[in-house]
């Protein structure tokens, strides 16, 4: 029904191998699908609520999954904060509804799923925080240990104490993301551990449900562009299958732009696009406020930049003002409380439609990656202190009115 094939060489690698990149060329893989042998209708996908395993005959998985019941988030068309941006039609696809508050749980439902139909015994990743969490619960729900590397003081609280209460062996590396990926990388080749970073294609697999989700909620009309927040720059290359697939199965007709949002501090796939370069420059000192997204060598670059390129989209970056500006005018416009990293793709959106590059009348999904309270001390450096007062009538309505 399916196997492994490398973007860069052709070389193919069958469903019960661990194989991770080429053995050949060290290209990226993909899962290739037998896709005249599936048959799916928009009539049998409208009868099933949303969620990632709704779509199982296009996840290359036979065995019960490792669930929590991932994915079907909401999709919320924005009104005051459109209006703010001069744009007709804009929602937010907000993902940090999922399980652990972001979209690597729909990575990860199907990855540890995986790990356990390989017969892995652990499950290892790096992460700036999301995947780690993400992997800890699969783990845990799946009954194996597993393994995280963070860089040590850049991830969001929240997501640590969430790979902790999990019961995730948390390491924390005196090195950056980049620097922990590689570490882990090598962790898993010498001790057989099971690999799930975004380099992990079954992983990516579950996270295309993200742009499967999204025509099934307009009614199996395809948007005109996709704007996202890009580190490891897996998210964006997997939604981009998941349209480009549900197109070649003759649901779609067409496919949205990937427009791919980075941090001026950590930019390599948008210096990429701009200078229409095929492979990134690694970034060796990436910085920014949206930790999420501190990735200055990002691992599937070449298939993100492929599908900027093939969906006529574009790549952008914005600055941390520009990511706390949209981060508050999201929550306080739109009730909609997102990470950083997620408000990038607001701020992104607004700068491409100022310099016209994106045209107003353009019907776009703006893809939120996490939930607010993975990193609530960054909230309490941005936003006014809780007033302390004394406990009468009088001193709460001189702060009130004050
Ligand atoms: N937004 C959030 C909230 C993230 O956590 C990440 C990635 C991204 C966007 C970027 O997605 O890597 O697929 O381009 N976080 C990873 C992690 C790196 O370890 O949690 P990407």
């Amino acid at each position: 029904m399916y196997h492994l094939q490398c973007i860069e060489c052709g070389s193919i690698y069958s469903i019960e191998e661990v194989v991770y990149t080429c053995r050949n060329c060290g290209g990226l893989l993909d899962v290739i699908y037998d896709y005249n042998e599936i048959e799916l209708s928009k009539k049998e996908l409208s009868k099933q609520p949303l969620s990632v395993w709704k779509y199982k005959k296009l996840l290359p998985i036979t065995r019960d999954p490792v669930t929590l019941q991932e994915g079907g988030t909401q999709l919320y068309k924005l009104h005051r904060l459109a209006e703010d941006l001069e744009a007709k039609e804009v929602y937010v696809k907000h993902e940090g509804m999922n399980p652990t508050g972001s979209f690597k749980d729909r990575g990860m439902t199907v990855g540890v799923t995986k790990a356990l139909e390989l017969g892995m015994s652990t499950v290892a990743c790096a992460s700036t925080g999301n995947t780690s969490a993400s992997l800890s619960i699969y783990g845990a729900k799946a009954g194996i240990p597993a393994v995280v590397l963070l860089p040590a003081g850049k991830v969001a609280l929240g997501k640590v104490a969430q790979a902790l209460m999990h019961g995730a062996k948390v390491l924390s590396i005196r090195g950056n993301f980049d620097e922990a990926l590689m570490l882990v990388r090598d962790l898993c080749a010498k001790e057989d551990f099971y690999l799930l970073n975004s380099i992990n294609p079954y992983r990516l697999e579950g996270q295309k449900t993200i742009g499967f989700e999204i025509a099934d909620q307009l009614g199996w009309e395809v948007p005109d562009r996709i704007v996202l927040p890009v580190g490891n720059a897996g998210n964006i290359t997997a939604i981009y299958k998941g349209f480009k697939e549900l197109k070649t199965l003759g649901i779609t007709d067409t496919v949205p732009k990937m427009t791919g949002i980075q941090a001026e501090g950590a930019p390599p796939v948008v210096d990429a696009v701009r200078s229409k370069q095929q492979n990134i420059t690694p970034d060796p000192d990436p910085e920014t406020i949206a930790t999420a997204i501190r990735i200055g060598n990002p691992v599937n670059a070449r298939k993100a930049l492929k599908a900027v390129y093939e969906s006529g989209g574009t790549a952008e970056t914005v600055t941390d003002e520009e990511i706390i500006t949209a981060q508050k005018q999201l929550a306080q416009m739109e009730g909609i409380g997102v990470e950083p990293a997620s408000a990038s793709s607001i701020a992104g959106l607004r700068k491409l439609l100022q310099n016209g590059t994106i045209d107003p009348d353009e019907r776009i999904v703006c893809i939120a990656t996490g939930h607010l309270l993975k990193d609530s001390e960054h909230v309490l450096n941005v936003c006014p202190k809780p007033i302390e007062i004394n406990a009468t009538i009088e001193d709460v309505r001189k702060a009130v009115f004050a």
